[in-house]
């Protein structure tokens, strides 16, 4: 639980981000951001479409730059890494899980939660045994082999679910994850995910439209005008 002594897992220092507009002109879509995950805590983020959540993920998760401000992973500011050094430390540090999978489409469902590991530079048997394992958790222990192409959209988002868990990582960043799902499937892959990130006390940011995933959640943050509020 949250000690208010230690930073949270995740922080983001005053972010600032604008883009250039084709014409020329610049927007300020983040104007000064301040977030804190509590490490094992679960904290979804709304707002309208077009208020920047999917450009703070990206900052936090160090895909792209702010423009000024500070991003910290376990209390560590991850500017001060290089590029290849921050992407190690994000591979056993995050999980992601985004609304259109982004499962590999050659690699059947066991490969591709395997790979997570690959890229955390582990390989061998107990990989692939965790990667059943995790795959049977979510309850695809039928679909081993299967490539995505051979797996309907909840079932493409249970594997990316057990992806992003497979590094045990210590938070998992997800981006509209039943935005491509219909209701129904949706809740029980909310189910799943909220299940298996609070038994492992992995922590969640959730990026969601849903006000009942986003009130599931242990707080909720509003990003509106470039502001975070609470
Ligand atoms: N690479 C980019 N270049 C220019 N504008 C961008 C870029 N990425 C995002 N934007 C603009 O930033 C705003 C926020 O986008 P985004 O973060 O995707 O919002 P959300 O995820 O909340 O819907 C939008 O107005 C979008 O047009
Ligand atoms: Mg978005």
């Amino acid at each position: 639980m949250n000690n208010p002594t230690q930073p949270g897992i995740l922080c983001a220092k005053s972010i600032k981000k604008s883009f250039r507009s084709p014409d020329g002109g610049s927007v300020e879509v983040l104007g000064g951001v301040d977030l804190e995950v509590p490490s094992g805590h679960s904290v979804s983020l709304v707002g309208e479409s077009g208020a920047g959540k999917t450009t703070l993920l990206n900052i936090l998760a160090g895909f792209e730059l702010p423009d000024d401000g500070s991003v910290l992973w376990d209390g560590v500011r991850i500017d001060k890494f290089s590029n290849s050094q921050q992407a190690r430390r994000r591979a056993g540090f995050m999980g992601f899980v985004f609304q259109n999978y982004c499962l590999v489409p050659e690699l059947n469902a066991v490969e591709n939660v395997e790979l997570a590991a690959r890229i955390a530079g582990k390989f061998g048997k107990s990989a692939r045994e965790r990667a059943r394992e995790l795959l049977d958790a979510v309850g695809l222990g039928g679909r081993m082999k299967h490539l995505p192409s051979q797996l309907s959209g909840g079932e493409k988002q249970r594997v990316a679910i057990a992806r992003a868990i497979m590094n045990s990582p210590r938070i998992v960043l997800s981006d509209e994850p039943t935005g491509n799902l219909d209701e129904k499937t949706g809740e029980s892959v909310m189910n799943m995910f909220f299940k298996l990130c609070s038994e492992r006390e992995v922590a969640l940011l959730l990026i969601t439209h849903n006000p009942d995933f986003a009130a599931r959640c242990d707080s909720t943050l509003h990003l509106s005008a470039g502001k975070i509020s609470k």
